[in-house]
């Protein structure tokens, strides 16, 4: 693996789909970035297994064992920190990061729909209940805010008739994981810049 390659530190809560298509990419020099750590808010879940069998190291903050929100704020940012990530992705994260992490790093996050439409916990329930036929995923830079930071990438994804939460979000999760892989491996090559809420990729010319 070349040293050159952008370091990761990915977060998730659950079940790791997307980290893994990024541990799987990375095995490749060329795709320019590879996973140093995988953080997680809890215990026992598929997504440190994964990092496990992978060979990268992991560690755990639970919110419920720090005094208060800002002491988890605090504790995760200096975890992340030992790591001394390019890039942190938040990889089905269910957790709003504090300014210790967002003011040290860039932080990039993944949500299951076409953002600003059905921001936070419930993006794929809340875009079926409200009957769209077309919704997708987007990855943006992560700000204070809950979803709300400016837009890197998108993609559209169909509902189809007789989709339920389940059937619609793992068709989402296909297209998510291909555009999460895409997108890091461009902002670890290729640079980034952000004006006002526009971000492009790539180094700006001249
Ligand atoms: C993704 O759809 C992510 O956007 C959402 O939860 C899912 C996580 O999936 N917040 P996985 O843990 O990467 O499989």
């Amino acid at each position: 693996m070349s040293s050159q390659a952008a370091r990761l530190v990915v977060l998730v809560s659950g079940s790791g789909t997307n980290l893994q298509a990024l541990l799987d990419a990375s095995a490749d020099e060329a795709y320019g970035a590879r996973v140093v750590a995988v953080g997680a808010d809890r215990h026992d879940i598929e997504g440190l297994a994964r990092a496990e069998r992978a060979g990268v190291p992991s560690f755990v903050e639970k919110l419920p064992d720090h005094e208060s929100r800002d002491a988890w704020d605090r504790a995760i940012a200096a975890r992340i920190a030992e790591y001394r990530p390019d890039l942190v992705v938040c990889a089905g994260f269910m957790k709003i990061l504090g300014q210790p992490t967002l003011a040290a790093f860039p932080v990039l996050n993944t949500h299951p729909a076409l953002l600003p439409s059905f921001p936070g916990a419930h993006g794929v329930r809340d875009a079926l209940a409200y009957g769209v036929r077309i919704t997708g995923c987007t990855v943006i830079l992560a700000d204070a805010g809950v979803d709300s930071g400016p837009i890197v990438a998108q993609e559209a994804v169909p509902v189809l008739d007789g989709d339920d939460e389940e059937t619609l979000h793992e068709r989402i999760k296909t297209v998510e994981r291909n555009l999460l892989v895409e997108t890091v491996g461009r902002m670890a090559r290729e640079g980034w810049t952000v004006t006002g809420r526009t971000v492009c990729l790539g180094r700006p010319s001249g």
